[in-house]
């Protein structure tokens, strides 16, 4: 029988199914059911920067719209709130150890420098056994560069990372310029992982009613081939963990990434659409496929991977139609 323990950022798991920060991930009573269903770690929903700005605006104009400009105040609410939400998540992450013997990775949502170390020091306190940092700033200024963008990015994990002793992991967009320079240069700040990719809220258009609606929220099955390029084109470049997130929704799904050279893989939409259940239904297939490859660890995949693909990543890199539109003229 295949062995499925692994090791993310350090930490042992017992295997490579991480389920991902999500709303399954924000009560314990749901996290209980996920690790009774297998999930090797969870990565608890996000504390959000952008929601507890909005709730301070919210909290000013509806309390204290007559204290105008009282700074004093504002920094009362500003703190009570942060603090409402913060010892929300350490509770979360106290039952969370008490009740089960996954790893909680703990994460924050945050897209400017400001205070996110004093939030990692009480997530570490509270017992988390990892923070990971989903970092992602919509750039709305066409006159800011993107070097400004990514500088703020590593300020924001070198921050961090330098107030805290658990390891840390950058969940990223895969927007950028240069994808695999802002990922070196992450892992030059310390950080031990990288999660490829989040997915964003999407804003679509409802054309009977001509108004702003909310696009698909799930992933599709066919979305993890972003995520499988580019751990296929990093994992032999950087020494970071790399962890696949977007469009696993099955066991091949697993199987690719970790060909790929993912530590493990991180999911959330599967389990939306077909409940907590499905983790053991994933391990099950990488198991029966493990067995049939005769491979009897993770790391055999890593290996196989390594020596079964091509040695020169073209296939990876290469991104045009060109041939296949050659190849399918109608
Ligand atoms: C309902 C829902 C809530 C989510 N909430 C968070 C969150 O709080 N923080 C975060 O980093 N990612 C969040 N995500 C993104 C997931 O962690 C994941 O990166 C993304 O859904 C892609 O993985 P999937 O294809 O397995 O769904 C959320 C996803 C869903 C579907």
């Amino acid at each position: 029988m295949a062995n499925l323990s692994t090791k993310y950022l350090g930490i042992q798991l017992k295997n490579p199914l991480v389920v991902g920060s999500c709303g399954l991930t924000g009560s314990v009573e749901s996290i209980i059911k996920l690790a009774n269903n297998g999930a090797g770690a969870v990565v608890l929903k996000s504390i959000f920067e952008e929601e507890i700005q909005l709730e301070f605006q919210e909290t000013l104009k509806k309390e204290l719209g007559y204290q105008d400009n009282n700074l004093e105040f504002f920094d009362y609410y500003d703190y009570q709130i942060k603090n409402d939400v913060l010892t929300k998540t350490a509770e979360l992450i106290g039952r969370v150890k008490e009740a089960t013997d996954i790893p909680v990775i703990a994460s924050i949502n945050c897209r400017s420098v400001g205070e996110w170390f004093s939030y990692a020091q009480k997530l570490q306190e509270a017992g988390a056994d990892a923070l990971e940092l989903n970092i992602f700033k919509m750039p709305q200024q066409t006159t800011e560069a993107a070097d400004a963008i990514d500088a703020v990015y590593l300020r924001i994990v070198e921050k961090v990372i330098a107030h805290v002793s658990i390891p840390v992991s950058v969940k990223l967009s895969p927007y950028f310029t240069n994808l695999g320079n802002i990922a070196h240069r992450l892992e030059g700040t310390g950080a031990k992982g990288l999660v490829f990719f989040n997915r964003f809220y999407n804003p679509d258009i409802d054309i009977d009613n001509i108004r702003v609606t909310s696009g698909a929220v799930y992933s599709n099955i066919g979305d993890y081939v972003l995520p499988l390029r580019w751990i296929s084109l990093l994992s032999g470049k950087l020494k970071a963990d790399l962890m696949a997130s977007t469009g696993i929704h099955n066991p091949e799904g697993i199987i690719k990434m970790l060909l790929a050279g993912a530590a493990g893989v991180q999911v959330a939409s599967v389990l939306y659409k077909n409940g907590p259940g499905y983790i053991r239904d994933m391990l099950y297939g990488l198991e029966k496929w493990m067995d049939k490859k005769c491979l009897n660890t993770i790391d055999d995949i890593h290996q196989l991977g390594k020596q079964a693909m091509p040695a020169n990543p073209e296939l990876f890199e290469r991104v045009q139609f060109m041939r296949y539109f050659g190849e399918h003229n109608g």
